[in-house]
Parts: C-alpha cells; structure tokens; sequence
C-alpha cells in the first residue's frame, strides 16, 4: 500500500499550512500515543492519512478505515502533501499504475442497498459463488431475473465481473461482502432462490457457517411465498447441521436429495464427483407471506457534542453484548474541542470500523456512516449513550 518515508521534520508545521492548503483540512495527534493523523480531501472525497514517527525517519502511508477504493488518489495526496510540506523523500512507492481493480456497473457495494432499485421482477441471490459457474449459467438461463452473486473473496469476485462483461450479461450483480449481513439489506418477500452451494464446513468453528438460526430466519423473510432456499454440500457434517436449523422451526418444508444431478456442475463439486462423494440437497420452502422490514434509523447523533474530558471518560475495554461489541480503540485530538475517535463495533463477524468527528458543535462518523444493519444501530446506540453518558461528568 503506497507510503512515503522522509526525513524527520517537525509535524506541527502542517498546522500552520492548513489554513492555505486546497489538499489538508487538520492534524490530529494520538492522545497516548506519538502518531498523527492527517485530514485530506481531493476531488471532493475527504480521507486521512497516517503518520508515525521514528528516529530516523517519518513514515506518512494510508488509512485503512478511510482508505479510498482508488489507490491512485492515495498516492496523488501523498505526492502533493511531501511538496506542500517540502518534505525530503528517502523512499517511496507512490509511482501511479493504471488502476488493477476491473471497475465494472455490475459491483454492487453494500451500502448501495439501502436505496437500490432492483430492476427486474424476478431477483435470486446466490451465496459464495467460488469461480461463478453456477452463477453465469443461470443468469444465462433465466435472462428475466437478476441474479446478486455474494462473495468475500475478492479475486473471485473480479473474475465473475470480468467473464459477465466477457460473456455481455447484464442481469447479475456482484457484491464482495459476508453474506451473513447481506440478506438484512433486502426488502421481505422478494427472491425466488438462493442458492448456498457448497459453503464451506467450517467443522472445528461452527459458529462461522453461513447456514445459521438467523441465516435461515432471513432468507424465510427475503423470499417471497414459494421461494426456496437450496443447500448443496459434500459434507456430511454440515448436511445434518443444516437439518437440526432447518427442523428447529416450528413450521417449514424442507425436501432432502441425495447425489442428485444438476445441470451444471461446479469446479468445487466436479473434484467430489471424481472422488465419488456423496452430494446432499436439502430445500427449504417459504410457504408465507413475510411482514415488511422494519426501517433502520439514521446513524445520527443528535444533542451528542464534545464535552471536557471526555477522552479519560471512555471505557477503556470493549463492550460486549450479546449480538455486538463497542470498542473505543483510540482518541486523537484536533484542538481543546475537537477530537476523532477510532472505533470498532457492530456485528462480531463482520466489524464496523469507522472514525467518530466529536466536536463542540456536534458529533458524525467521519468520513460516513456505517452500513445499516440492525447489528450496527444497536451498536450506534451503545455509542451515543457512552459518549452522552460523558456529558453527565
Ligand atoms: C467451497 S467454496 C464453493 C464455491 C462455489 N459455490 C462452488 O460450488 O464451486 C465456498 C465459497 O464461499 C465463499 N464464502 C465463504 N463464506 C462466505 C460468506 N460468509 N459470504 C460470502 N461468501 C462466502 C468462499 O470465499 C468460497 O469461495
């Protein structure tokens, strides 16, 4: 990830440019630590960049939390903060490329969700794809239904992008996050399908399965009456794991197959059939009309503000709750009335890591809100009520 190491210089000389530069917008240094962090925006998107320094040297590199998806701009501020500054460059790795990511319309990022319009009737969903061949022939085969392919690793993800734009598609979406959280964004009542093909076993950590009470609980919500879960898997383990959910509830359908053909055969399940593994599906029918979903709030803030000594009052620790965690992981300081504080929270699966702008005139997530998922607005609660429960001191 693109950094530069320079000469050490003293850093509170980017307080004095700030007020001059189109590029930094503040420095706000780690209250227990020595690094900084560096506010910037280019072309209208704000981000921050970090700063340690050593004996020898001062390494300023990216964010992670708010990293910009184009690398490119990245190293343009980099670039541009080592010239403002006049700053003497020992090494660097900010040389521009043409952008490796495959941009495609077909990638669709989670939170796109909280307002998309889906523009086919019919939608189905399936959850890890793998090399997609499952996922390209049935968008091939039912060109009236959108297909949302779900799947957390990347380079497989930019593979599918690449053969849909290949192959001309134009009904699948591709979106590389956890499916486990993905299904919360979905109106009740929409899919036909969704397909869990071989999803990994997980057998010595269970708790990590994509089929789950809550899993099976969702999917009942997001497909509409008639629609079905289909579950495919080698593995005997998982087969009876996904019965004991599935029969858990008290009134559902489900149909077993065994070693039954499909029409197309994954890479995966092609290296079993060689094997001459058994191969279980087992169905689950949603027979009922589900009730709408309920609305999350916006993560805002409201009458939380800056207040003194707020950055002793936070709770040093995570706070963990049944189905989230808080975790104020750092506070750096702007000026006397403005801080940034790291934070971690929300699901324990999939954590929201984000920065929190707390200033005297009010507070917000710096540089967006999290995802909207029922997780992260529990969480966000917990949030307002430390820092509102500071106030009180
Ligand atoms: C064993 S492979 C099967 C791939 C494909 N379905 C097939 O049949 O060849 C399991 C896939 O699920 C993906 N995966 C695992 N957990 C996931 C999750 N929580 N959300 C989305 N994808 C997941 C993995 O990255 C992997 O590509």
């Amino acid at each position: 990830m693109p950094h530069i190491k320079v000469k050490p210089f003293d850093t509170a000389i980017v307080e004095e440019k700030i007020p001059h530069s189109e590029l930094l917008t503040f420095r706000a240094t780690s209250y227990n630590r020595g690094d900084e962090l560096w506010g910037v925006v280019i072309d209208q998107r704000e981000f921050l960049l970090q700063v340690k320094k050593f004996d020898d040297e001062v390494l300023i590199k990216y964010d992670k939390v708010t990293r910009p998806l184009k690398v490119n701009l990245l190293k343009e501020a980099l670039a541009r903060v080592a010239q403002e500054l006049n700053l003497e460059i020992i090494s660097s790795n900010i040389t521009q490329h043409k952008e490796s990511r495959f941009a495609s319309e077909y990638e669709k990022q989670i939170e796109d969700f909280e307002s998309i319009v889906f523009p086919f009737e019919k939608v189905s969903v399936e959850v890890g794809f793998g090399s997609g061949r499952h996922l390209l022939y049935q968008a091939k085969k039912h060109p009236d239904t959108l297909f949302i392919g779900l799947e957390i690793h990347t380079p497989s993800a930019q593979q599918v992008l690449k053969q849909i734009a290949l192959q001309g598609l134009e009904n699948i979406w591709v979106v590389n996050y956890d499916a486990r959280l993905f299904l919360e964004m979905l109106p009740s009542n929409l899919l036909e399908k969704i397909f869990v093909h071989f999803p990994v076993p997980w057998d010595k950590k269970p708790h990590r399965r994509v089929i789950s009470p809550t899993f099976l609980a969702e999917s009942l919500r997001v497909l509409r009456q008639g629609g079905r879960l289909e579950l495919r898997t080698d593995s005997n383990n998982y087969f009876w794991y996904a019965l004991e959910t599935f029969f858990a509830v008290p009134k559902i359908e489900v149909e077993v197959r065994k070693n039954e053909a499909l029409e197309v055969t994954s890479k995966y399940e092609a290296r079993w059939l060689k094997m001459e593994k058994d191969i279980y599906d087992v169905y689950v029918t949603a027979k009922e009309v589900s009730e709408p979903k309920e609305p999350i709030s916006n993560f805002n803030f409201n009458i939380v503000k800056y207040q003194k000594g707020i950055e002793d009052a936070l709770p040093k620790k995570a706070v963990v709750e049944e189905d989230y965690f808080v975790h104020i992981e750092r506070c750096y300081k702007i000026n006397k009335t403005r801080w940034l504080i790291k934070c971690s929270f929300g699901s324990f699966d999939r954590p929201e890591h984000k920065y929190i702008l707390l200033q005297e005139d009010g507070c917000r997530y710096f540089v967006s809100p999290p995802v909207k998922t029922s997780v992260n607005a529990k969480a966000h609660q917990k949030i307002v009520e430390l820092l509102s429960h500071v106030e009180r001191h």
